[in-house]
């Protein structure tokens, strides 16, 4: 029998499907799962690719059918059940074997992994997968982390099993021990921040412009066409058009405005916030999902205050596209910030040009302008996106409208806190005269902290030395 190249644990649908997935791109694949029928049912299932796949009952079954140097992907949840996983592996495995975890680790437990593995082998990659169950069938972004030598030994696979941009394997190195996963956090930081923005855009139609969810439809699919052409902004476009079967009423007016959510995105938020790192649209993102399941409370306030008044924001769709292209660069050049930070902070040079190019395809954040994000970032890596000539172009075409939209939204009482969030940010960002001069006159005024003056006068503090005490 041939031996496997790569071995697989955990069948749930991401595992399942990118199993799949690498049998197809022609590696034949050791599987396991907890509960033999699923291990069993999956090559049953598997059509064409059932002689790629070998079911194993259990894990010593698991390792000997692979090749050595081996590898074994996990694809279990995130947390104890790695842990677990890798103890009831490791005396089974060599020390020059391979752990990869493929799921959505927090990447704090992926460095305490990588070190551990370090120490107890076997070695260990900690990957950030993309794409959702259509992504890791057909082809996910993958950004991996953890040392060179072990993801140069499973690129070949990977970047077989990867999403193509232009024929470019949207699959990279990002850096050492929790690198790959602390990318991933950062993409769904900006994927929460992006799906906000489109769904307070889409409040302002429905709410503010009293539009029809086949209207709006119409409008996302529309804007597919154009800058703002993204997968989000196309899945949009059609969960709008879908209609429920039970009511026969628009899919999306029957659904719950209670969101769910993991934990990557307050993750993410609170890895900037360590680094003090500036994020806000993301942060907005994150309160919105909060307050989002606070759906009693919410009642009550609308009860004491009334809704905001139903249509009348004069606002047209120009604008609002507008304002969203501003919001998305915004969110985007935040996120970028964040992993220049990290890769200062951390002593990980993550290459962010490469990392845009990463998330062209296969991901959940793809979108047009990551080609254009990544061209900005391989001229100058430490330029801000919003410096980058392309991007301030468009940053000075669009944040006009996204004044007039959030403007609008305030006077009519819609909430838009990820796309006020994001010019917060960018109006901060321009600012050369900040008011964090009355910040410092404060602190120093109550806790005699002192501050820099503008003359550069080695004088530390005001006249008002002891008037706080
Ligand atoms: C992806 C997604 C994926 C998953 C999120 C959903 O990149 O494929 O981000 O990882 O859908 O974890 O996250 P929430 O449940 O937090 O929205």
């Amino acid at each position: 029998m041939t031996q496997s190249q790569i071995g697989l644990i955990g069948l749930g649908t991401m595992g399942a499907m990118l199993a799949l997935n690498i049998a197809e791109k022609g590696f034949p694949i050791a599987v396991w799962n907890r509960t033999v029928s699923v291990t069993h049912g999956f090559k049953a299932e598997a059509g064409a690719l059932a002689d790629m796949v070998t079911p194993c009952e259990t894990l010593a079954d698991l390792v000997a059918a692979i090749k050595p140097p081996r590898a074994i992907i996990l694809m279990v949840p995130a947390g104890q059940p790695v842990d677990d996983m890798i103890a009831a592996l490791r005396p089974l495995m060599a020390a020059d074997d391979l752990i990869i975890d493929a799921g959505n680790a927090l990447f704090h437990d992926t460095d305490r992994r990588a070190a551990e593995a370090a120490e107890k082998g076997p070695h260990f990659l900690g990957i950030g997968v993309s794409g959702g169950e259509e992504g890791a069938r057909h082809g996910p972004a993958i950004m991996g982390g953890g040392l060179r030598a072990d993801w140069d030994r499973v690129a070949p696979i990977l970047n077989a099993i990867a999403a193509k941009y232009k024929g470019e394997p949207c699959a990279a190195y990002m850096g050492p021990a929790g690198a790959g996963h602390f990318v991933k956090a950062v993409h769904n930081g900006i994927e929460y921040a992006d799906m906000q923005m489109i769904a307070e855009v889409y409040g302002v139609m429905r709410d503010g412009l009293g539009m029809s969810a086949a209207e709006i439809s119409d409008v996302f699919k529309a804007w597919n066409q154009g800058p703002l052409q993204s997968y989000l902004i196309e899945i949009s476009g059609e969960v709008a058009a879908a209609t429920d079967t039970h009511s026969g009423k628009p899919m999306l007016d029957m659904i719950l405005d209670r969101a769910g959510q993991k934990g990557t995105g307050r993750w993410t938020v609170i890895e900037a916030q360590h680094l003090a790192a500036a994020i806000p649209a993301i942060e907005a993102a994150v309160m919105a999902r909060n307050l989002s399941s606070r759906l009693e409370e919410r009642l009550a306030g609308e009860a004491v205050f009334g809704a905001a008044p139903q249509a009348g924001a004069k606002l047209t769709l120009a604008q609002l596209e507008q304002a969203l292209i501003a919001g998305k660069i915004l969110c985007y050049a935040q996120g970028f910030a964040l992993i220049s930070a990290a890769s200062k902070a951390f002593d990980w040079p993550m290459p962010l040009p490469e990392i845009a190019r990463v998330w062209r395809e296969g991901c959940i954040i793809r979108s047009t302008m990551l080609n254009d994000m990544a061209t900005a970032l391989t001229d100058d890596p430490a330029r801000n996106l919003m410096l980058a000539p392309f991007f301030a172009d468009h940053l000075k075409a669009s944040h006009g409208a996204l004044r007039q939209v959030i403007a609008a939204g305030a006077l009519s009482g819609l909430p838009l806190p990820a796309l006020a969030s994001g010019l917060a940010w960018f109006d901060m960002m321009r600012t050369g005269r900040s008011t964090a001069n009355m910040i410092q006159a404060q602190r120093d005024f109550f806790g005699a902290h002192g501050f820099e003056r503008v003359d550069g006068i080695a004088d530390k503090h005001g006249p008002w030395a002891g008037h706080g005490i």
